[in-house]
């Protein structure tokens, strides 16, 4: 069999520019740097650089296997570095998910976002690695739902026989640390009744029935969940294998021609729609957003990363910024009310524990 190859995308937020619009170039730069130095003492194969909105993205490719301490700490090292010079350039949020003083082992639990997979290379294997900013990672269920999992989406669940067998499904409860696998297409319904409530079950892995392979990965790191307070929404990745067995690129890219309502926006306390766009479209701006959505597309020769091909800078996609737009005249109406607010609970800030003690004594029992 061939040696495998291992992809792993990870990302942190350092420091935005500006605000939490973008990534300053200075810091691009320098992950690029430590980057080709790994390239150079053999730890990496091949690594791409990128970004969406304030978040940096590390796409690498190794012979290590998931997990590894060394890419693990390299990715930290390279954000330290990088979380230096946006202290220099005092942009804003240095250093936001970096959660730990040193490095302990792995980077999970530390604040970056992780989507890692181990595989043979096909003898083409073309793959897309999903970023999002002003998010979190329960806002690919529905995207991975369609492709996996809906016929109206994928035309391969119906008339391709290697796909038709269906996929399993990983899917995280995020409160109590537990994971279950749904066999789909028998257990849809099932699988639904979770997967619908993205704040707390969330997809992480997805294997073929037919072949076993491995089909798509990604982060469910929640920062707040391991920070116990704000630090930022868990601006989540996603990596997806295409074609040969497995939904084609363009079945991967079809769900998100529809903008889908997910958390986050500003203050990481809003709905709101989740528009595709390019990596130089990617500087959310109004009302810190809207949520946004790059997907870049490789080769793998290798283990080289062949590309990226920026999928959503395509003029088919257009049309779902402009119904992201209007989606978001509408919400902003709103203001400071539910839905367009997130509920109490799921708030990233919020008054209420002060205000509610403050007014405390004007409380009266209602008979
Ligand atoms: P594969 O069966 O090789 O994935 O090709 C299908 C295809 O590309 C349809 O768009
Ligand atoms: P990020 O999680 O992308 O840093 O955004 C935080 C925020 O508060 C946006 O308004
Ligand atoms: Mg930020
Ligand atoms: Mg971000």
């Amino acid at each position: 069999m061939a040696e495998k190859i291992t992809l792993s995308v990870i990302k942190a937020d350092v420091g935005g520019f500006v605000g939490h619009s973008s990534v300053h170039p200075a810091l691009l730069a320098r992950a690029a740097s430590c980057m080709a130095q790994a390239k150079e003492n053999g730890l990496l194969v091949d690594a791409h650089v990128t970004h969406v909105g304030d978040d940096i993205n590390l796409v690498m490719t190794h012979r290590r296997g998931v997990d590894d301490d060394s890419i693990h700490k390299l990715s930290w090292d390279t954000f330290v570095s990088c979380t230096e010079e946006a202290r220099r350039l005092k942009l804003y949020g240095a250093g936001q998910d970096l959660l730990a003083d040193a490095f302990s082992g792995n980077v999970k639990g530390m604040g970056p976002g992780v989507a890692e997979m181990e595989f043979a290379e096909r003898t083409s294997e073309p793959v897309i690695v999903f970023m999002a900013d002003k998010t979190s990672p329960g806002a690919w269920n529905l995207p991975l739902y369609k492709i996996f999992a809906d016929p109206f989406n994928t035309a391969g669940l119906v008339i391709d026989p290697r796909v038709h067998a269906g996929f399993r499904f990983e899917v995280l409860d995020l409160r109590d640390h537990k994971r279950i696998i749904f066999n789909c297409p028998e257990e849809l319904y099932d699988m639904l009744v979770f997967i619908g409530a993205p704040g707390r079950y969330c997809i992480r892995t997805i294997w073929a029935r037919e072949s076993g392979m491995i089909a798509a990965a990604s982060s469910t790191q929640r920062l707040s969940h391991i920070a116990g307070k704000y630090v930022g929404k868990d601006d989540p990745v996603l990596i997806v294998r295409c074609q040969s067995g497995l939904p084609a690129v363009g079945e991967v890219l079809e769900p998100f021609s529809r903008p889908h309502l997910v958390a986050g926006w500003m203050r990481g306390s809003h709905h709101g729609p989740l528009m595709p766009c390019s990596v130089e479209g990617a500087t959310p701006s109004r009302f810190d957003g809207p949520p946004r959505v790059v997907g870049l597309g490789f080769q793998l020769a290798q283990g080289k990363l062949i590309g990226p091909q920026d999928f959503f800078a395509d003029v088919a996609f257009d049309r779902a910024r402009q119904l992201a737009n209007e989606v978001a005249d509408y919400l902003r109406s709103m203001g400071p009310f539910e839905p367009h607010r997130l509920p109490l609970e799921d708030m990233e800030y919020t008054t209420l524990p002060e205000v509610t003690k403050r007014l405390a004594g004007r409380f009266e029992d209602v008979k």
